[in-house]
């Protein structure tokens, strides 16, 4: 079974996608952090961002070794990731791996969810189950802010929420796999819904489609 989660930055698609994997013992795969991991090899290298063979040539140098989270889920990674993952070449050298990692998914998991923004439309239009996550704009920039202040970053809300109005526009503009609800996925704006109740909801309509009736077992909060 492969599910896949899209929708903009900070909608909760991630967490979601982890209680969901869990639930349904399934792989997990965040396909944000593809695009981060190379927007860090950009920012550790010192190459130009807007050079693509550039950009797109880190990738085949990007080692097993695994980068510190602080790092991967800084501001300046998020923002550098929106801006590579616009490029062809970038989408294109990503693209193998996410599409292999569904169809044989790791660890003998009997499935993948997949959570990103183009998975639902580019990366596996054939998914079982789609879901678009959302949320208001203020909400999801409330919710970055506290992340990002937890982790001892010191940057305002307004900067947060025109950082994330940049990305959602660079996201959703694209013309490469831009980001958009595919036809067939299902809703869930979490801007007032807290991250259990927008759980239940997708285990619901999982186990709809399995045909299963059935509850998943439940997650660790
Ligand atoms: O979900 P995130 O904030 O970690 O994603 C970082 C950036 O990567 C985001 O601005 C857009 C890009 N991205 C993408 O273009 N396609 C994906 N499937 C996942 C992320």
């Amino acid at each position: 079974m492969v599910v896949a989660l899209d929708g903009p930055a900070a909608s909760g698609k991630g967490t979601l996608a982890r209680k969901l994997a869990e639930a349904f013992n399934l792989a997990h795969l965040d396909t944000g952090a593809l695009y981060r991991s190379v927007a860090v090899m950009v920012l550790r290298s010192g190459i130009p961002e807007n050079d693509e063979d550039a950009v797109a040539a880190t990738i085949a140098q990007m080692g097993a070794g695994s980068i510190p989270e602080r790092e991967l889920r800084s501001e300046a990674a998020g923002r550098i990731a929106s801006v590579v993952a616009a490029m062809p070449k970038v989408r294109a050298a990503l693209l193998a791996f996410q599409r292999e990692f569904a169809a044989s998914p790791p660890a003998g998991k009997e499935g993948a969810v997949l959570d990103g923004r183009d998975i639902g439309t580019v990366v596996c239009p054939q998914a079982d189950v789609k879901f678009f996550v959302t949320a208001s704009v203020e909400e999801r920039a409330r919710r970055r802010h506290a992340e990002l202040q937890s982790r001892g970053e010191s940057i305002t809300y307004e900067a947060v929420l025109a950082d994330l109005k940049d990305r959602d526009a660079r996201d959703r503009s694209r013309a490469e796999a831009p980001l958009k609800q595919a036809e067939d996925a299902v809703l869930l704006d979490t801007t007032e819904l807290d991250i259990e109740a927008a759980f239940r909801q997708a285990v619901d309509v999982i186990a709809r489609r399995k045909g299963m009736g059935v509850s998943a077992s439940p997650a660790r909060p």
